[in-house]
């Protein structure tokens, strides 16, 4: 889908079956962590979403050559000579380009990379990945929008505390640490499933890491030359699960999420529940059965093992519909509440304050031409939408096709009438 209108009507009770592929956020730091090596990689369960391609072409940019044989593969060879620069036009489309960072520092000892661009919500400042490289060997530069970084006399062991388990500073100091000179600790480390996927494709790799899924890693570095091109399935994408979860919560019915895994979205899982819906694990996936009304609860946004941030639009559209007031707290990006006024043009009662945003939850919502500003944002507005009496119009809908392949098809399998044009 490269239309950027997505018309949704309102929709009946939810019926059907959905097919949840790898994760964006980690095949994209998977596709990153090639760099560390030469050789044929293969990635499965990828998404087709359109940061993939994006992502593909960086790597190009560098001269990796990468192919599509299928719409869930993606094949990488990466080179003996790599060019370890990551342009502008490319780096600013996806924030994901930081992390190239790390795995070039520990293939080449240099990186040139164009500060990262991604989604419309706050300033996303990457100083604890500089920090945690700087302690590691490596120097920057800003210079022109370019980050400049070498590191004169290679990488090396270090310890770290992060000041908040960042997840893409984790990624990053992680793909570094693998090829650096001794062992480094990284101390409050982000855990999310995305990050156990990455650090399972490094040990596949020949990289030796203890504590994987814990806040403390220790990775002891090996020579570069030592790591090996591996074949790898990505791990499902928790935030598309969720959010198909919430579409059957706001207008009833029961569906299957082929592939969603529980474990990783416990929190959430249990919120859904004090709504009122019922989730069964079925073993190869989950499903769902919502009541006619969800009831409203109050909910934090943490790092994992908490609800994800990404989630959050989402459950705000939820609340916009549940019966009683919500309140709900975004502790990771201060700016995360853009998409509210588009959900407050659909009729939904939402005051946000700082880091809070209060939803009296209304019987209906109303059809309206609204703007998707990021990818979870037009996911919120695709939920609210469902459960809008007429017909709403989201403009700026590549957003949503940059984290959800195929998504007006995979709503028509459960019921909804979805045109792009
Ligand atoms: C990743 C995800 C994003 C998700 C987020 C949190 C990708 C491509 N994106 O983003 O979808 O919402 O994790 O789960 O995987 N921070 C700093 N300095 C830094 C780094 C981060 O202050 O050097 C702050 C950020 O501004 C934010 C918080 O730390 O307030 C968390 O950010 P982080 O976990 O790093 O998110 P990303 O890796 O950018």
């Amino acid at each position: 889908m490269n239309d950027d209108r997505f018309l949704i009507r309102r929709a009946g009770p939810l019926q059907g079956e959905v097919v949840i592929p790898g994760a964006k956020n980690s095949v994209l730091k998977l596709m990153a962590a090639t760099l560390l090596a030469p050789g044929r990689y293969e990635l499965t369960n990828v998404p087709s979403i359109a940061d993939v391609p994006v992502m593909a072409n960086l790597l190009q940019a560098m001269g990796v050559r990468a192919d599509r044989p299928s719409d869930d593969v993606v094949l990488l060879h990466v080179p003996e000579e790599l060019r370890p620069e990551a342009p502008y036009e490319l780096a600013e489309q996806i924030r994901a380009s930081i992390n190239v960072l790390g795995p070039l520092l520990a293939r080449c000892g240099r990186a040139l990379v164009a500060m990262p661009g991604g989604d419309d919500f706050g300033t996303r400042p990457i100083d604890m990945h500089v920090a945690a490289l700087e302690s590691m060997g490596a120097e920057f530069q800003l210079r022109h929008g370019d980050l400049e970084a070498c590191a004169p006399s290679g990488l090396h062991g270090a310890d770290i505390t992060l000041e908040f388990p960042s997840v893409g500073a984790t990624e990053n100091v992680v793909m570094a640490a693998v090829g650096a000179k001794g062992t480094t600790v990284l101390d409050n480390a982000a855990r999310e499933p995305e990050i156990v996927d990455l650090c399972h494709f490094l040990v596949a790799m020949g990289a030796e890491i203890e504590g994987i899924g814990s806040p403390t890693l220790v990775v002891h570095g090996v020579p570069v030359s030592d790591l090996r091109p591996v074949a790898h399935r990505v791990v499902p994408d928790r935030i598309e699960a969720a959010t198909y979860l919430a579409a059957v919560g706001v207008v009833g019915g029961d569906i299957t999420v082929h592939g969603a895994v529980a474990g990783h979205m416990e929190m959430l899982l249990r919120k859904l529940t004090e709504m009122g819906m019922v989730i069964t694990d079925t073993g190869t996936g989950l499903w769902a059965k919502a009541p006619e009304r969800l009831r409203s609860i109050d909910v934090a946004t943490l790092p994992y093992p908490g609800v994800a941030t990404d989630v959050k639009p989402v459950l705000t559209a939820m609340l916009s519909v549940a019966d009683g007031v919500g309140i709900l707290t975004e502790n990771l990006f201060a700016g995360r509440f853009r998409y509210v006024a588009e959900l407050v043009r659909l009729g939904a009662d939402i005051r946000t304050d700082a880091h809070h945003a209060v939803v009296r939850g209304v019987p209906r919502l109303s059809g309206a031409p609204v703007r998707a500003h990021d990818i979870r944002a037009g996911a919120s507005l695709v939920i609210a939408a469902l459960a809008a009496e007429g017909t709403t119009v989201i403009s700026d809908a590549h957003h949503l096709d940059r984290g959800y392949g195929d998504m007006a098809t995979k709503l028509a399998a459960l019921g909804v009438l979805v045109d792009v044009d």
